[in-house]
């Protein structure tokens, strides 16, 4: 049979990248006692009062068809979020609600670029993005994060990347999997670059909400100046402990909305009227929970720093922001794909492979912040003694 090239432009892309936790997860099925740093799933439930919302409108008859740009109520409800933390009014024209931050980038997306564009993307970049540029058929051009810039983009490593196909320039602030935020300067900088070239400028900031102490967050909706070209998308997913709800949104041009409106009425159809309940009620107070599960994973990545930096030249890098923590094994000689399917076997403890994450993670992992501190604990411990071996074999 035959079958149209999506297909193939997206085979093999889910799989390879998620290989060693799919085989922790059959091991600890197996009953071997494997500690799980992989994938980063909140660790607290979802606020009690907001699924009581959500069951609510159901019981009260929210379950019928919706509408392709979202309920009312939400829709007013993230124009009022919006419009107080940017500093500037956003109208409900300019938002636009999908099933998560997934789909809001999918939508997006395709609603930018197509076979023979280009998309500038941070490397690394979060396990995903390269299967959404890459289902429109656009071109992924990967621009270095560097690790002595804070994994921050800059300018300069953008600039010379810049083609005549070049359509979108796609951030990711706070950043996964570096935790890296941008600042305002940089958000300046990076906005006037797609300025010069006529480029729409996405930025997915569904870390917003989950910022370790001393930073700040920035936003391009921040900047008035280049409101016609900025997009950004978010979710409740990580701010409220929800990725099961599947609620996110974009904010964006108003024109841009209305040209988005007909992809997501052929896509969807509407979303659910009683999450978009939970959602308005989420996104009008600010998250119940976020300040408790940021001083968590800060407190383990600092824990995981104290246990495993400058010992056997592995080193710690410490997120800004976000779910995890980059630990650099390069001093071994392995790449982060060797080590982190050896450490598996012989040590049980589970990791992301830099390397799922681009080209510039290579001879890195990515440790999930989301388990327990004594859990976390006991991977390190496995983890140093698992590095001293390699380093002396
Ligand atoms: C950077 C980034 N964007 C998007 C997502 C997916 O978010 P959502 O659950 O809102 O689709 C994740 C999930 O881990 C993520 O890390």
């Amino acid at each position: 049979m035959r079958y149209a090239p999506v297909t193939e432009r997206l085979a093999g892309l889910g799989g390879a990248k998620w290989e060693v936790h799919m085989l922790a997860r059959r091991m600890a099925a197996a009953g071997e006692p494997v500690i799980e740093l992989t994938i980063g799933e909140p660790d607290v439930p979802t606020p009690p009062a907001l699924m009581d919302t959500a069951a609510a409108a159901m019981r009260a008859g929210r379950t019928g068809y919706s509408n392709g740009r979202g309920e009312p109520g939400l829709v007013a409800a993230l124009a009022d979020r919006y419009t107080a933390r940017r500093g500037r009014r956003i109208d409900r024209n300019q938002i636009m609600c999908f099933p998560g931050t997934q789909t809001t980038l999918y939508a997006v997306l395709n609603a930018l670029v197509s076979t023979g564009d280009e998309v500038l993307v941070g490397d690394p970049m979060y396990a995903t993005y390269e299967g959404l540029i890459r289902s429109t058929g656009a071109t992924v051009v990967p621009v270095p994060l560097r690790p002595a810039a804070g994994f921050r983009m800059q300018p300069a490593d953008v600039a010379p990347r810049i083609t005549p196909r070049s359509r979108v320039l796609f951030l990711n602030s706070p950043h996964n999997p570096t935790g890296a935020v941008l600042s305002r300067d940089d958000l300046t900088a990076l906005c006037g670059i797609a300025q010069d070239h006529d480029l729409w400028l996405l930025c997915d900031e569904v870390y917003e909400d989950l910022l370790f102490p001393g930073t700040t967050f920035a936003s391009p909706l921040d900047l008035p100046e280049f409101a016609e070209r900025v997009i950004v998308a978010s979710s409740i997913s990580k701010s409220h402990a929800a990725p099961g709800f599947r609620s996110g949104w974009c904010v964006g041009p108003a024109e841009f909305c209305s040209r988005l409106l007909p992809l997501s009425e052929t896509m969807l159809f509407g979303s659910q009227p009683f999450i978009a309940d939970m959602t308005a009620a989420a996104v009008s107070a600010p998250s119940p929970i976020a300040a408790d599960m940021m001083a968590r994973f800060h407190r383990r990545a600092l824990l995981i720093r104290d246990a495993l930096h400058g010992r056997n030249g592995l080193a710690v890098h410490i997120p800004q922001a976000g779910m995890f923590a980059l630990l650099d094994i390069r001093a071994t000689g392995m790449t982060g794909d060797a080590f982190a399917r050896t450490l598996l076997a012989e040590a049980k403890v589970a990791t992301m492979p830099g390397e799922s994450f681009g080209t510039a993670l290579t001879g890195w992992l990515r440790l999930s912040l989301t388990q327990p501190d004594d859990r976390i604990a006991e991977a390190c411990a496995r983890i140093a003694t698992f590095a001293a071996r390699k380093v002396a074999a």
